[in-house]
């Protein structure tokens, strides 16, 4: 029997990690701590809530005294921190509380790593790290070895909590790893983000926003093979490593939005171009041979396969979209494209 600590788990990937591990590994003790943000929902936690290898604290993990005193209790085996300000958009709004949570929250939690001991601290980081590549070499992508290079504040402060976790096991020997995934989608991703924004929004025959002039590339990854390349990756992965996580669905982001049209029914008509996102990364590509040959992982689903469930979860989950459209979401939405 071991026993994780899952932060950010009412958040999308958390979320959906927690579904899975929880009915997979029975035997093993789950405990999920989140601060329940704007993007934490509770209501993500209801089918596993009453298992009874499952826990949830409501705390933030930047709260060192109440962190400490869960380590304490709990006596944690391995630690694999989801939580994090996931939203580039709103960290060119408001760069602090990233460099809060995703820098100084995953120092408190390496902290009470060290203080109580741990088998494994696993980072969830992402390729955004690496910043982008150019639009005409599509023979180039990122592997472990690419240099940080960010874009926004988001990945600065993403980039900044790898860097401190490097550091962590170089100088005080605390057990490591890092996944940096590419972009994920699936159930229980806040509309807030492209593929659940436009399904939303194409749904309700609204205008749909795409940046620029659409071409940017993003390397889509069902969120289920995200999670499975995790789990993977803290109970077989080396010490101190990097692993890369993606499948190698590359699309512009007007593909991605006139399949999800195509899927709905909905005319093309609907999309409309805005001003750009500043900074606006231009192309993300992930090289996952090092995770596909060191632990075999392989992903279940391609884009092409995963998008049509991915959609139809949005159609059959209409409630679970309605409760987060709360005051804070309507004002960020507000305010985002107010001069786009
Ligand atoms: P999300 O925004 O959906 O969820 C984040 C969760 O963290 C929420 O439940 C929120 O309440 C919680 N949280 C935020 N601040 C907290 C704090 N101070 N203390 C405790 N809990 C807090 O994010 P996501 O998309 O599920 O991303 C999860 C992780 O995966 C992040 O670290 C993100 O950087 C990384 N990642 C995301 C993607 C993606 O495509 N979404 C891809 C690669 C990596
Ligand atoms: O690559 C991993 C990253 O993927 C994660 O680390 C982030 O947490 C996650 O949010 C995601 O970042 P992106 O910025 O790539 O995702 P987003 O869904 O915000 O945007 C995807 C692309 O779509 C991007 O090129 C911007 C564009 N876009 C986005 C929105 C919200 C639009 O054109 N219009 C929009 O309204």
């Amino acid at each position: 029997m071991s026993k994780f600590l899952i932060t950010g788990g009412a958040g999308f990937i958390g979320g959906n990690f927690l579904h899975i591990m929880v009915n997979n590994y029975p035997e093993d003790q789950y405990v999920c701590i989140d601060a329940l943000t704007y993007a934490g929902n509770i209501e993500t936690l209801e089918p596993i809530m009453n298992k009874n290898n499952f826990k949830f604290i409501h705390e933030n993990i930047c709260n060192r005294e109440a962190i400490f005193k869960i380590f304490e209790e709990e006596h944690f085996d391995y630690v694999i921190n989801f939580a994090a300000e996931s939203h580039v958009d709103r960290s060119i709004e408001n760069p602090g509380i990233f460099l809060n949570t995703n820098i100084l929250g995953t120092q408190t939690l390496m902290d009470a790593c060290r203080k109580y001991g741990i088998k494994r601290y696993h980072q969830v980081s992402t390729d955004e790290v690496y910043g982008d590549l150019p639009l005409d070499r599509p023979d180039l992508f990122f592997t472990e070895d690419t240099p940080i290079n960010t874009s926004s504040p988001y990945s600065a402060s993403k980039a900044s909590a790898d860097l401190l976790v490097q550091a962590y096991h170089r100088t005080f020997g605390l057990p490591i790893t890092i996944s940096r995934c590419s972009n994920n989608y699936g159930p229980y991703h806040f509309p807030e983000k492209l593929i659940p924004l436009i399904i939303k929004k194409a749904l309700a025959n609204e205008q749909l926003p795409i940046y620029g002039n659409g071409q940017n590339v993003r390397d889509w990854l069902h969120v289920y093979d995200h999670c499975t390349a995790i789990d993977l990756i803290v109970r077989k992965g080396k010490n101190g490593e990097v692993y890369n996580i993606g499948g190698h669905n590359e699309k512009t982001n007007l593909e991605v939005v006139k399949t999800i049209l195509k899927e709905l029914g909905k005319p093309e008509s609907l999309i409309t171009y805005v001003k750009d996102r500043a900074g606006h990364d231009l192309r993300y590509a992930i090289d996952p041979s090092k995770l596909m040959n060191e632990l075999g992982w392989k992903p279940k689903y391609t884009f092409e396969t995963g998008i049509g469930p991915t959609i139809q979860w949005n159609l059959e989950n209409q409630k679970w979209i309605n409760n987060i459209l709360s005051g804070e979401y309507i004002r960020f939405m507000n305010d985002n494209y107010k001069n786009k």
